[in-house]
């Protein structure tokens, strides 16, 4: 080679190493979210000297306010807090759980599910747990007193927000759902000057005094305020009087569960993601580490070969989601096995890399999945407005501190049901069970016999919070990520991380990147609009991928540390409404 080629090659480097990492930097904190009050707020906790937790749980307090169509304290979640100092990571899961009346039959009639009964109104309410979530995550790991952390949520619900084109889309997604309650109409939508509840345009202000006021009582008494006494009450009056079976008694016996995280690697980066119940965190893991195993030397999602591959290895992960993934306090979830190395060897070695396996031919290892519920037909869950919910938070402090904390009220205003008189929009996380086995949620989603009803059982979640470690401290955050997105949430989650760690592109450019997602059933290849060329496209089709062009999903939201130079870069996904801020 000519000593000009080398020259060039050593510009071409050049310029590759200054996109790595090219968006902008910060010396301090950094924090990304899906509003710009909830950002704000995070920085706001970081500047009075609080921590990742203490801003995390700001903006999730803030988030609930600003967009109660994505989540809020009548939800649930989870939440990976890392200590930078003892180098620990801890989990919280504080989904909602079914009610203790709850029944496997519940949303079923003469032998077929309900339409709608487990996504809109007050059956479709799970025991909320985002208040003792947030409440216990900033006990146990905040430095600041829950009334400064709340006061950035008491002010946004009293002054008012104003209605965006999201809000707006998400409340015309739910026009029908949220005219059925009363006191959410009353809330969320506007009376015209004939009488009827329509939308408020984009630019209305809404105020929350309601919630405003149940956000101060928080700020005072703590999670007894919402688990007991005026809002316990009103929550399970409004529940039942509308034909739910949510009681006072099981808002009383409320409990969050602290986890184990799940661990993995990907080219020697540690990585820790949510446990089950989530099934996201499984996903992650095992999609990864087959990839490793298949392309030992590398990933690119631009790759028709390698696509194909990740995409046997997503549908065969799904397989598994549908199998085995439920309540690991119910059933026996063998998560260690799924993530083992030989299970993922073996799913490496079951993928034919030529030819695309028909999701039908995996189906008979799919115990309790009814055969009766596939369809060539298109799928019934395109990401619609209304299913484009759910919140993430990602925060990592000047001091190696952590904090991935995915956040939902699962549907778009959830059950679309607000508990009188105290502004708390109520779930529906109770479609996030298997209705009937083997028959698919709102998201298309097929779950089998491990996450069927039962009282006081987590439904079967896809959101994955994750951290990944430097390969140079594997005790070092090097990137904190999560997205909403429902069943799209692992492999959004997955993408980021190979484009970081495979790709080296910065986070922006990560979370900005085409998307593209399988999940086993239905049989189909979702491609989203900045997705992949038509040359890739065809390729893929060759390979027999059923492929179905989708406009969006996800809402990735990530913090990233370059191990080098410390300096952290954090990103908000351009296809929301979101701000991602950090410290000098
Ligand atoms: O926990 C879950 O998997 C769902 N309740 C999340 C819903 C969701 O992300 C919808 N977003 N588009």
């Amino acid at each position: 080679m000519g000593a000009a080629a080398v020259r060039g090659l050593a510009v071409v480097a050049l310029l590759l190493a200054c996109v790595a990492h090219a968006a902008r930097p910060y010396r301090g904190g950094a924090v990304a979210t899906a509003y710009p009050q909830a950002s704000a707020a995070a920085l706001e906790m970081l500047e009075k000297g609080g921590n990742a937790t203490d801003a995390a749980v700001a903006a999730a307090f803030v988030a609930g306010v600003v967009g109660p169509y994505h989540s809020g304290i009548g939800g649930g979640g989870f939440a990976l807090v890392h200590d930078g100092g003892s180098g620990e990571t801890k989990v919280l899961d504080f989904r909602e759980v079914a009610p203790k009346a709850a029944t496997r039959d519940m949303y079923v009639k003469d032998g077929k599910v309900v339409p709608g009964l487990s996504t809109d109104g007050p059956l479709a309410v799970a025991v909320p747990g985002a208040v003792a979530g947030y409440l216990q995550l900033l006990k146990e790991h905040g430095k600041l007193p829950p009334s400064v952390v709340l006061a950035p949520a008491i002010s946004a619900a009293r002054k008012g927000i104003w209605v965006t084109p999201r809000y707006h889309t998400m409340a015309n997604g739910r026009l029908e759902c949220l005219r059925r309650d009363e006191e959410a109409s009353r809330i969320f939508l506007v009376k015209s000057a004939e009488g009827t509840l329509e939308l408020p345009p984009v630019g209305h202000v809404l105020k929350q005094p309601d919630l405003a006021r149940t956000l101060e009582g928080l700020a005072k008494g703590g999670a007894r305020a919402f688990y007991s006494g005026r809002v316990a009450k009103a929550i399970a009056g409004t529940v039942r009087a509308g034909g739910g079976v949510l009681t006072v008694e099981d808002l009383a016996s409320y409990k969050t569960r602290p986890r184990q995280p799940l661990e993995g690697s990907y080219r020697g980066h540690r990585i820790l993601t949510m446990p089950p119940p989530s099934a996201g965190g499984v996903a992650v893991l095992q999609v990864l580490g087959t990839l490793e195993k298949l392309r030992p030397q590398g990933f690119t999602f631009k790759d028709p070969e390698a696509l194909h591959l990740y995409v046997e290895a997503v549908r065969r992960a799904y397989v598994d989601r549908a199998k085995y993934l439920g309540d690991p306090d119910f059933s026996d979830v063998p998560t260690a096995r799924l993530v083992s190395s030989g299970h993922l060897a073996d799913l490496a070695g079951s993928i034919d890399p030529k030819k695309a396996t028909l999701s039908t031919s995996l189906l008979p290892q799919a115990a309790g999945v009814q055969g009766s519920t596939l369809t060539d037909k298109p799928a019934v869950l395109t990401p619609e407005p209304e299913r484009k919910n759910t919140t993430h938070i990602s925060v990592i402090d000047k001091d190696g501190n952590a904090v991935a904390l995915t956040t939902t009220v699962n549907y778009g205003f959830g059950s679309c049901v607000v508990a009188k008189g105290t502004g708390v929009l109520l779930n529906d996380e109770m479609d996030d069970f298997a209705a009937q086995p083997g028959v698919p949620n709102a998201y298309g989603l097929v779950t089998g016999e491990p996450n069927a009803i039962q009282p006081g059982k987590v439904p079967q979640s896809s959101m994955s919070p994750t951290l990944v470690f430097s390969r140079e401290d594997p005790k070092r955050v090097m990137l904190a990520v999560g997205s909403p997105g429902g069943s799209t949430i692992p492999t959004t989650v997955i993408q980021v991380i190979s484009h970081v760690v495979d790709s080296g592109m910065d986070v922006a450019r990560a979370v900005n990147e085409g998307r593209v997602h399988h999940q086993y059933l239905p049989d189909e290849l979702w491609v989203d609009r900045w997705g992949l060329e038509p040359a890739t496209l065809t390729a893929l089709e060759a390979r027999g991928h059923k492929i179905r062009r989708v406009e969006q999903w996800g809402d990735a939201e990530a913090v990233f540390v370059d191990p080098k130079t410390g300096l952290r870069y954090s990103a908000s996904d351009p296809r929301n409404e979101g701000m991602a801020l950090g410290q000098d």
